[in-house]
């Protein structure tokens, strides 16, 4: 056995049983899984799964001996962060780093992952307990980037529906979770579009503006106008990164809207039978409650 599998293999032994060991973090509530390292063929298919490229960043939040952060720098030229509690993991994951050439391109933090600042990050992996996955929703939903991709492997963010949902069979996994069942959760960061806006239709269409209620929850997402004493709803409002669109009749006519949204404004094109026209929205404020 040369020196670096020695390295790994004591340290392994180690960080399987650190987490129990942690004297006082229980009452933290912040050990979010025991050390479990992702079978390298669900390496591949998160990495597959998240579409990862050279520009991006990943972030693996809990990253073990950072496998994820390592292979994305490695395959794909990607830079990457590996934010890990146990300091024998961060260790391995660095000297991992050097022996397959990428530790100019990553960098592995030894700290908490719910106390680290995550909004450089383009692409987020996960292999976390289902109830610390669900605890990081609203931090993803509203420190990450829209656009930025999430990769849970086997818990979902509940109560955030996945874009995509993947299962395989790994017969690794058996001795891990008891099945060889193995799910991956992708999901795309939805722009902020909670708040009052002004919505400004073309001359064609509307003679005045209307103001848009938008509520964004990690489960629904809808849209109210009060128009006279008649309250209109946005249809199937759906907000994936930065693309916005949804469906309004609005005088009898159905209007069908697709836009972007760029921090306090939306812009796009409006369709309406034949008339094809630009749209704006503008960010009022927040909700009154
Ligand atoms: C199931 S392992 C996954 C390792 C790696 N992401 C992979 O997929 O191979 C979970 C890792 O999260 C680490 N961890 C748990 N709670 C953490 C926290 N609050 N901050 C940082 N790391 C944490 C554990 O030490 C463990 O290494």
């Amino acid at each position: 056995m040369n020196s670096f599998l020695r390295c790994v293999a004591a340290v392994l032994a180690l960080c399987a049983a650190a987490p129990a060991l942690a004297q006082g973090a229980e009452e933290k509530d912040n050990i979010a899984g025991p050390y479990v390292p992702t079978p390298w063929v669900i390496v591949d298919e998160m990495l597959k799964l998240a579409g990862i490229r050279g520009e991006d960043v990943v972030y693996d939040l809990g990253s073990g001996d950072g496998r994820l952060v390592i292979t994305a720098a490695k395959r794909f030229g990607a830079r990457g962060v590996g934010v890990e509690l146990q300091t024998e993991l961060v260790e391995l994951a660095r000297i991992g780093a050097k022996h397959e050439g990428v530790a100019d391109r990553v960098k592995f933090v030894q700290g908490d992952l719910f106390e680290t600042d995550i909004k450089d990050a383009s692409v987020v992996m996960l292999y976390l307990l289902p109830r610390f996955v669900t605890r990081l929703v609203p931090r993803l939903r509203a420190e990450l980037r829209p656009g930025t991709r999430i990769v849970s492997h086997d818990y979902p963010l509940a109560p955030w529906p996945p874009d995509r949902e993947l299962s395989m069979d790994v017969a690794e996994k058996e001795m891990i979770s008891g099945t060889s069942w193995t799910r991956l959760y992708y999901y795309v960061v939805p722009a902020r579009v909670q708040g009052v806006w002004e919505l400004t239709l073309p001359r064609a269409l509307a003679d005045a503006p209307l103001v848009v209620q938008i509520t964004q929850e990690p489960h629904a997402t809808g849209g109210l106008i009060h128009h006279g004493n008649a309250e209109l709803f946005l249809r199937d409002l759906t907000v994936r990164g930065e693309g916005v669109r949804f469906g309004l009749l609005y005088r009898s006519r159905l209007i069908a809207f697709e836009g972007t949204v760029n921090g306090k404004t939306m812009t796009g094109e409006a369709r309406a039978g034949s008339v094809r026209e630009p749209w704006t929205a503008r960010y009022l404020g927040p909700l009154q409650r």
